[in-house]
């Protein structure tokens, strides 16, 4: 299928493109002409994803400045340009009560889910957008404005981000749009532990039926990139399959918030996500540390 917005000849950066959202983020991107750079941790995925796609590459952690640096001056060098950042990378860490997290792990999902894409916007700007424009998609959560169990780092991070993507759109307009998308339970590995226990119950509770795939927030992140958004600023574009209304159509508990609960921060360390970070960052990632662990 021949993708609706164009993009052709516009360079785009996005993290965490290497599976999940992300990896259909950059992929819906290439698609739609645009040259894209990718950035996760693991550098052999990260290759094999920037040769998938006919683009660049370079790994690292979101949550080192000088990683951020490094994927702006490798994309201005490959690609002449910067036209979008899409800050798709995060933490779901610490996991659970906030009386039992340890503070430096709290501070961690901060850096990574809030800091990070603030800085690599500065450093976009600062390099390329300032001048010339672009538009920044921020990847949030539909859970990012009300509370939820054992997620309370996780959902304080991205409420703030959802806050940094307002202030952002007030101080860099008219030259630079920033907007963020706001998924829903969607089918990664991220959300695993919530998903698959029992997909069709989850789905049942939806006003459309279904959980998310990566590709449905794509889209959603590809057009708010787009031209076809060129008045749209300041915004957040729920993409959750109608998670936000169920109330209205349904009479039972809500499900999402039910697994959250069941999962015992303990189990598997409290991991959220599948893949554990490459070994020579696990001694410092404090991401994946919880308390008694
Ligand atoms: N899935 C959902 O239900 C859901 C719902 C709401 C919001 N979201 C948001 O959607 C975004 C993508 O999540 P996802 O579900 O697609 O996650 P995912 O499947 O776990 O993929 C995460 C991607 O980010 C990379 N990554 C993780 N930590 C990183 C770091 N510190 N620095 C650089 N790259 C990093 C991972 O690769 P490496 O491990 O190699 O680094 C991977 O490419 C996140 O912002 C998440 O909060 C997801």
């Amino acid at each position: 299928m021949t993708p609706p917005y164009r993009l052709q000849g516009r360079a785009a950066i996005v993290t965490g493109a290497t599976r999940g959202i992300g990896h259909a983020v950059a992929r819906e991107l290439a698609a739609a002409g645009a040259l894209v750079c990718v950035t996760a941790r693991d550098a052999e995925v990260v290759r094999r994803t920037a040769a998938e796609l006919g683009g660049v590459g370079v790994a690292g952690s979101v949550a080192d400045p000088d990683h951020l640096r490094a994927v702006v001056d490798l994309a201005l060098r490959e690609f002449g340009r910067i036209d979008v950042v899409v800050n798709n990378a995060a933490t779901n860490l610490p996991y659970g009560s906030l009386m039992d997290v340890d503070p430096l792990a709290w501070r961690e999902a901060f850096t990574v889910n809030v800091e990070a894409p603030l800085r690599l916007v500065q450093c976009a700007w600062h390099a390329w957008m300032g001048e010339h424009g672009g538009a920044v998609v921020n990847v949030c959560t539909e859970g990012a404005t009300h509370v939820g169990p054992r997620i309370g780092a996780y959902g304080t991070s991205k409420a703030a981000l959802l806050h940094l993507t307002g202030q952002l759109a007030g101080e860099l307009g008219p030259r630079v749009r920033v907007n963020s998308v706001s998924p829903g339970l969607v089918r990664t590995e991220m959300a695993r532990f919530v998903w698959e226990p029992g997909e069709e119950e989850v789905a049942a509770g939806l006003p459309l039926g279904r959980i998310g795939e990566p590709e449905d927030v794509a889209r959603a992140v590809v057009w708010l990139a787009s031209d076809a958004a060129e008045w749209i600023t300041g915004a957040d574009l729920l993409v959750d399959g109608g998670t936000r209304v169920r109330s209205a159509g349904t009479t039972t508990a809500y499900t999402v918030h039910e697994r959250l609960r069941a999962h015992e921060p303990t189990q598997g360390r409290g991991e959220l996500r599948d893949q554990p970070p490459p070994a020579d960052r696990r001694r410092t990632d404090l991401g994946y540390h919880l308390p008694g662990a």
